[in-house]
């Protein structure tokens, strides 16, 4: 969750690093701070609260110089505030830190610094990384190798950034786990370090992403990368193609709207590349899918969280239904403690938009420990998911700024579509017929959701009705009940609403003591195999008072006639059909968070990447 952005380099460090932080404030943060060197000297300004209170204090107290770091801070030890937010100075005022990431055994290492006579000036566990730093650098060790002796001594996952005013010529940095990313940028005669590439995107498109348990010094004309053990490391290259434009909000109020639009484009992109029309194949070379795996595949484990778990609930009905392969739905925060069944005939298929949320990546590691296949689908190119992958799908649809997840829901729908469609073709069960049927239904998504984007005004008119309530409930069916969860848990997250997503066979087990007036619910009623279920289901719910918003397939006058609104979805092909009925309810969240005057794009308490427990 939090940001880093660094910089070596003949130009003043502190315009660089502030603009780099504003471009990564959609990870979430309550403090924020920088450090640059200048002459003999680090200075470091610090606060509390969003970057305009920073930019406040540097313009009150001016500071210049380079190399320079700086830092937005999600809290996880020492409240939000100035004293603990980052960058951390050690006790001799010549080395400073900005850290990811939590020092597990921080308690252990600070009680020992204490005993040597440190003075700890915060409550956070990243100040012991610098103190510890200090403490090989007393026995003489430079920068490079205090840092390497730190970085090998406390545990956790971390990104860490490290510079001396006795060394200005270089930049010590280090990833190790899965704290999000550390991205070295390159210049010409002067390079930059970022926790995520929209950062620097303005500066440069050629970057080096560090590797877990990899340290790199960075100084104005060179990289050197080696492991943490000392290992020369021989990096690669990536060349970034996103312009720094569609990291910005174009001609949106916020980048949640700019992003739901975009869907259009970010499936037509996923599916670039992968699906030959003509032959009626689909292509995942990154998947690394050969006959002899796809034949031996007896089980697969779809493992995500949030918004990526509902749609791993969609892929399992499609996957089941395309591929006959039995599919499990496992949330990563219950999968890593859950001693799963494994063997090496079972897949583990993480989603995951960023790539760096911990419990997925946990998910992950624990079905590598048992001997399963990992694939992932990851929206972040570069990201530790996608690293430690055997075979993965990016979703190919350019950086999802927004913290509530929209195209980076839909891309892994249509992802695991194909998915589906290869596995069955490589396994020898799905006849040229249904393939060719099923092939051809992509064909039509991106038509199909730029229709329903189009029904954007009426679904603001039922925004302004509906944006004081209080609760609601969100029922589905089949393909559509993960819709239900996930339309409300976007609208938990970004108006603060109640909302419940429920399925809706299981109402009169209990829920539907709920309805009555002043009870909402949004019913997911498309044309789809169980859609005459869910008319019996707004029958119910209206016999009871209920007020029924429902999701419906243009030209249903039987729904018509029952709910109190409909937001109307084009007739789409039940198994692509989530891909539509989502897009109503994630206009209707985003209009109703905008009309309650939320922060949309940065939700109270979350953020776009949760890196930690
Ligand atoms: C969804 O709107 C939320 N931002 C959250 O549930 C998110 O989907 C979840 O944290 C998983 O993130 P990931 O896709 O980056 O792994």
């Amino acid at each position: 969750m939090c940001g880093i952005v660094g910089y070596i380099g003949p130009r003043d460090a502190t315009p660089i690093i502030l603009n780099g932080l504003k471009r990564l404030e959609y990870r979430g943060y309550d403090s924020a701070g920088l450090a640059v060197i200048n002459g003999n000297k680090i200075e470091v300004r610090r606060d509390a609260g969003k970057l305009n209170s920073l930019t406040e204090l540097v313009k009150k107290s001016p500071l210049t110089g380079a190399p320079g770091i700086g830092h937005t801070r999600w809290a996880t030890h020492g409240e939000p505030s100035g004293r603990n937010a980052h960058p951390h100075m050690g006790a001799s005022g010549r080395v400073v830190v900005v850290h990811n990431g939590i020092v597990e055994n921080f308690l252990d290492l600070k009680n020992e610094l204490i005993a040597e006579g440190i003075e700890f000036k915060s409550d956070t566990d990243t100040e012991t990384i610098v103190h510890l730093v200090e403490h090989h650098q007393a026995v003489g060790l430079d920068l490079t190798e205090a840092a390497r002796q730190t970085f090998n001594k406390i545990q956790g996952a971390h990104g860490i950034v490290l510079m001396s005013a006795d060394e200005p010529d270089k930049i010590v940095c280090a990833r190790i786990g899965n704290a999000g990313g550390v991205v070295i940028g390159l210049g010409k005669d002067e390079n930059y370090i970022a926790s995520d590439i929209p950062a620097i995107l303005e500066h440069t498109r050629d970057v080096i992403f560090l590797e877990s348990h990899q340290l790199a010094v960075i100084t104005r004309n060179t990289v050197h990368i080696e492991t943490l053990d000392g290992q020369a490391v021989t990096p690669e290259i990536h060349s970034i193609s996103w312009d720094a434009v569609s990291a910005e909000k174009g001609e949106y109020r916020h980048f949640m709207q700019k992003e739901i639009h975009e869907q259009v484009r970010a499936i037509t992109d996923t599916l670039a590349g992968r699906v030959d029309f003509s032959k009626s194949r689909i292509r995942l070379p990154e998947l690394k899918l050969t006959p002899e795996i796809a034949k031996r595949i007896q089980r697969i484990y779809i493992t995500a969280c949030g918004t990526a778990a509902y749609a791993g609930m969609v892929g399992k009905i499609l996957i089941e239904k395309i591929a006959r392969v039995p599919v499990e739905v496992v949330i990563g925060s219950e999968f890593r403690y859950s001693d799963p069944i494994v063997d090496e005939n079972t897949v583990v298929l993480a989603i995951s938009q960023s790539g760096e949320t911990a419990d997925t990546l946990a998910a992950m590691e624990e079905g590598r420990k048992k001997g399963a296949l990992i694939w992932s689908i990851v929206n972040a190119i570069g990201s530790e998911a996608m690293r430690i992958s055997d075979g993965y799908i990016s979703m190919q649809t350019g950086p999802e700024i927004g913290v509530a997840s929209t195209k980076a829901f839909t891309a892994p729908l249509v992802d695991q579509y194909m998915l589906a469609i290869l596995l069955a073709d490589l396994r020898g069960t799905l006849d040229d017929e249904a393939r060719k049927s099923l092939v051809a239904d992509l064909r039509l998504i991106p038509d199909l959701v730029s229709r329903t984007l189009n029904s954007e005004p009426e679904i603001e008119k039922v925004a302004l009705v509906l944006k004081d309530i209080q609760h609601c409930l969100y029922l589905g069916r089949g393909i559509n009940m993960p819709i239900a969860y996930e339309g409300a848990l976007k609208l938990k997250e970004i108006s603060y609403i109640h909302a419940e997503g429920y399925p809706a066979g299981e109402m009169k087990h209990g829920p539907i003591a709920l309805i009555d007036e002043e009870m909402p619910i949004f019913c997911i009623a498309p044309k789809d195999p169980w859609h005459e279920k869910m008319v019996s289901q707004i029958q119910q719910a209206k016999a009871r008072g209920g007020q029924v918003i429902a999701i419906a397939t243009e030209g249903d006058e039987l729904v018509q006639g029952l709910a109190d609104q409909i937001l109307w979805v084009p007739d789409t092909p039940w198994m692509l059909s989530p891909v539509v009925t989502v897009i109503p309810l994630q206009l209707l969240a985003y209009h109703i968070a905008a009309l309650r005057g939320l922060d949309v794009d940065q939700p109270r308490n979350l953020a776009k990447s949760v890196t930690v427990e």
